[in-house]
């Protein structure tokens, strides 16, 4: 039977992460064959595109959103889909509604073509569940200073400021109404259990 692909999405510091790690854990516990991956990234190239993404901190939105799809795509063909013809769930950590908004959005690539692009590169392929993590701007701040303590990491490209925060966080409540058939939004604050059996509560929804 051909898997399912979940995909977690939200703004920088709102758990994701810890929260596809748990997910992930809880299904294998129900001996469902399980596999996490990321974009940019999850396969070869991906990976290779994701460091040229982080490298450049200040590249034009369509160059970035062209990357973006090129990386897309490759992870697409080579992981996701023979993945779930394999009977995987596959869970992603982003996929192309993050390029929605921090390409549209922030860099005001026009949405026309955002899903020109989607077209071209995926086709009709969606995901069959999307978590929008949601959370006041202070504590995802909060998280990904103490993050950064934590690594000793200062990625430029992934700064923002509380306007562009503010913009992801109200970017991704407006895709939840959008897409409202495969996307679910996930209040984040409280402990990682009670955000975990928020998400669980929603898998019913895949066999709706
Ligand atoms: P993320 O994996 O959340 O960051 P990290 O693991 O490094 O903390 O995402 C990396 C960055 O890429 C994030 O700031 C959002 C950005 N991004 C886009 O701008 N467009 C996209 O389509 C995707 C998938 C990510």
């Amino acid at each position: 039977m051909r898997g399912k692909f979940l995909t977690f999405e939200g703004a920088d510091g709102v758990g994701k992460s810890t929260q596809i790690q748990m997910l992930a854990d809880y299904l294998k516990s129900l001996n469902i064959k399980t596999k996490i991956t990321r974009e940019p990234g999850g396969d070869v190239v991906g990976e290779k595109i994701r460091a040229l993404l982080k490298s450049c901190a200040s590249l034009d939105g369509i160059c970035e959103l062209l990357l973006l799809f090129a990386a897309r795509r490759s992870h697409y063909v080579d992981l996701i889909e023979p993945l779930l013809r394999e009977g995987y769930w596959v869970i992603s950590d982003r996929f192309y509604d993050s390029s929605l908004v921090y390409q549209g959005l922030l860099k005001n690539v026009s949405i026309e073509t955002i899903m020109q692009l989607k077209q071209i590169t995926i086709g009709d392929f969606e995901p069959d569940l999307t978590f929008v993590l949601d959370l006041d701007i202070s504590s995802s701040t909060q998280r990904i200073a103490n993050r950064s303590l934590q690594f000793d990491a200062y990625d430029e490209y992934d700064r923002m400021d509380a306007e562009e925060q503010r913009v992801i966080r109200e970017g991704f409540r407006r895709l939840v109404d959008i897409f409202s058939w495969r996307m679910v939004l996930i209040n984040a604050a409280g402990s990682r259990e009670k955000v975990l059996s928020r998400i669980v509560s929603k898998l019913s929804r895949l066999s709706e």
